[in-house]
């Protein structure tokens, strides 16, 4: 999506983060309106005092974006304050650490209901309104280079991401004819808060076989990702790769070599095969028919 300037954002977690990295590069470098949509009055007030005085638009909109009815609420809001939304960031999210042995519902359902969840709010709030107004739009959804890399004691997070990036990877299959642009942005380490996730879980979410708040462990975290990214020289990369319509965000070359040994493994596995006489059968009915093979 070309021109920025002018057209509105609507940012999920913007209060904090890589979503608050990707506020401040749209409203203050790209010209944007931006609506900042987050669970967390406090840190909706400290970005607000960030943006005052600043000569940008942004809007703060308290919301937990797995109540349906109040992302509904709040997209009206922000589109009868700013204008129609063209860009969508589905940023926020949660993460809790620790073995899928020791895992309760409540910690499955917990970071389901935001990290699947409520990106998912955001694409059914978003998506058909802007079918409608047939203008076209970008949707950006947050998973994490979880959504490749399955390391232990991150089972639960990296379920939701490969999630994130399975619904990413569908939308961008079916939004171009639309106009909608589609990106998946997978950070590694960004030096956020969000070692301080468990503060917003809910009462309704209260028995966990894992962490509460406990200072030690999140210093623990913080050390994890205080050397990454900067939020907004992420934001930076996320604005050029929605100007330029790219489907993947992944600053992190770091990950090729294991990427590589992935993808070989998935290409040895199919390769065992190659032989099997059903197999053979299939290629001769595809080349009777001039089929191509799904996603080549
Ligand atoms: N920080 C990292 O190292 C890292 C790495 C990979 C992926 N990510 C992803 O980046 C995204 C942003 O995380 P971050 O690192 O900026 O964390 P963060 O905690 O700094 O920011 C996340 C924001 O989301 C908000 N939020 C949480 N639950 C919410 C809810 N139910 N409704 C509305 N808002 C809610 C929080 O209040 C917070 O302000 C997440 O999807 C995360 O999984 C982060």
């Amino acid at each position: 999506m070309k021109d920025l300037a002018g057209k509105v954002a609507f940012i999920t977690g913007g209060g904090s983060g890589v979503a608050l990295g990707q506020a401040k590069v749209f409203a203050e470098e790209a010209g944007m309106k931006v609506a900042i949509a987050d669970i967390r009055q406090d840190a909706l007030d400290e970005a607000m005092e960030y943006f005052a005085g600043r000569n940008v638009t942004v809007h703060p909109v308290r919301l937990d974006l797995t109540d349906r009815a109040a992302f509904a609420a709040a997209a009206d809001e922000v589109e009868r304050v700013l204008g129609p939304v063209y860009l969508l960031c589905n940023t926020a999210g949660v993460s809790q650490f620790g073995p899928l042995a020791q895992a309760t519902y409540d910690d499955w359902d917990w970071q389901m209901s935001v990290n699947i969840g409520g990106v998912l709010n955001g694409v059914m709030t978003f998506m058909p309104r802007m079918i409608a107004r047939g203008q076209g739009g970008h949707i950006v959804n947050t998973a994490s280079m979880s959504a490749f890399v399955a390391l232990p004691r991150c089972g639960i997070y990296t379920t939701t991401k490969f999630a994130v990036r399975g619904l990413s990877e569908s939308l961008r299959a079916e939004l171009g004819e639309f106009g909608i642009g589609v990106s998946l942005l997978c950070p590694g380490a960004v030096n956020t808060n969000i070692h301080r996730s468990v503060e917003t879980r809910p009462e309704k979410f209260g028995e966990t076989g894992y962490y509460g708040r406990d200072e030690q462990v999140f210093a623990g975290l913080k050390q994890v990702i205080q050397d990454g990214f900067d939020p907004i020289d992420l934001g930076r990369i996320v604005r050029e790769a929605v100007e330029e319509d790219r489907f993947w965000i992944l600053p992190y070359p770091e990950f090729i070599d294991g990427q590589k040994k992935r993808d070989a493994d998935v290409i040895a596995a199919m390769e065992l095969y190659a032989d099997h006489p059903d197999t053979i059968r299939r290629a001769e009915l595809a080349a009777q028919r001039g089929d191509r093979m799904p996603g080549s």
